[in-house]
């Protein structure tokens, strides 16, 4: 029976890059030794101990059943502890944590629980995705603040504001561009929340993938827990993209709204994984620093290599994401396609997490140091 897709789906972006998967696809199809540093997904292991710890979880029965709404009392209270060790803040695991099935699925379903048809949402641009559709599929209306290098990569709130602005994200560090924000610009932004009666979302992904200053949490400045909700992930952290967790801490009423919203659309996370992910936040510091060094090296490799031929790269200070301009007159997916056709070799253009991502490719430093030399080499012959 031939169908339509709702209206919803139909006024998301179109997709633009079939042309490139199929490109891809054939790639991998034909055997090709091709290197991929197209997506933030860490290429090692999780960490042994949490996998133990999952292990011995896993065995528990009272584990296998429901684990409705809050979950796990333990995971709630490890949070924490992390909070507490980590920025010296104090969140009660009660009301102020709540379990999330990976922060894509409560970024996304967040506007679900504060906005209204016709609210607007400001959103950082370019920027991850489920910014944009998770406001388009709550009938709010996306506000798109550029990030530019000249501003730091840092939107300019203030001017993308409007009367009808409901909900303010910010994501820092940030993915795409690496960047990071100053404590001072986070104060600053929780002022302008207040002022305006926004409520100031902070996508907190990777926070502990930073090279300098540790980053700002949204519950050390003044006001933050007032008009703030932060996302955190442990997938970048540890290693987790496939195990699916993450929390939500901030401001009461929102918690407790995005918490309305999820027991209408699923019935929590498996218990023997928040067990696990509890042992991870109290015993993991050790191992997200180690993780954090490899990123570093990494990302110098790659930084020394494009250097060496005429790219423009910058060290970025944070994420394992390098933001890098594309070779004077070319288009973003024009350059990417080169180094996959050329060099074999996929990174992300620009172009795909916004217009003013244009000019950039991304690249995601989610392969051994030896294999980003090698990418490197390819790439510097593929542009000679
Ligand atoms: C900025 C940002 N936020 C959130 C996420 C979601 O991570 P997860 O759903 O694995 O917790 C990602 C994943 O790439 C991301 O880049």
């Amino acid at each position: 029976m031939p169908f339509a897709r709702s209206l919803r789906l139909q006024s998301l972006p179109p997709y633009l890059f079939s042309e490139i998967d199929k490109k891809k696809k054939a790639l991998f199809a034909a055997g090709k030794d091709v290197i991929n540093l197209g997506v933030g997904d860490p290429d090692q292991p999780t960490p042994k101990f949490i996998r133990d710890a999952m292990r011995e979880a896993i065995d528990n029965p009272t584990f296998h059943r429901y684990p409705l709404d809050e979950g796990l009392l333990e995971f709630r209270e490890a949070v924490a502890r992390y909070y507490k060790r980590r920025w010296n803040v104090t969140l009660d695991p009660a009301t102020e944590i709540y379990p999330v099935i990976g922060s894509k699925e409560a970024v996304f379903h967040f506007p679900l629980a504060v906005c209204n048809p016709g609210d607007a949402v400001l959103i950082p641009e370019p920027g991850y995705p489920p910014y944009r559709s998770g406001t388009v599929f709550a009938d709010a209306t996306p506000i798109l603040m550029p990030l530019r290098k000249e501003n730091g990569f840092l939107p300019d709130i203030a001017a993308a504001h409007t009367n009808k602005a409901k909900l303010l994200w910010v994501n820092y560090p940030n993915n795409p561009t690496g960047a990071v924000a100053s404590k001072k610009w986070m104060q600053d932004t929780v002022n302008f929340a207040l002022k305006h009666g926004i409520i100031l979302a902070s996508d907190s992904a990777y926070c502990e993938t930073y090279y300098e200053e540790p980053p700002t949490c949204l519950f050390q400045l003044d006001g933050g827990k007032e008009c703030g909700i932060e996302f955190h992930s442990l997938s970048k952290t540890f290693n987790m993209t496939g195990w699916r967790i993450g929390w939500a801490a901030g401001n009461r009423d929102l918690i407790a709204a995005l918490a309305a919203i999820k027991s209408n659309a699923d019935s929590g996370q498996f218990m023997a994984l928040q067990k696990a992910s509890a042992v991870a936040l109290d015993q993991g510091d050790e191992e997200s620093k180690k993780i954090r060094e490899m990123y570093r090296k990494r990302r110098d490799t790659f930084v020394a290599a494009m250097q060496k031929v005429g790219i423009a790269a910058e060290k970025m200070p944070a994420t394992f994401y390098q933001w890098t301009p594309v070779p004077k007159g070319m288009k973003s997916v024009d350059f990417i396609t080169l180094l996959l056709e050329k060099a074999n070799v996929v990174t992300t253009p620009g172009i795909g997490f916004g217009p003013s991502g244009e000019g950039y490719f991304r690249v995601a430093l989610t392969q051994t140091e030896e294999r980003i030399r090698e990418a490197c080499e390819r790439i510097a012959k593929a542009i000679s």
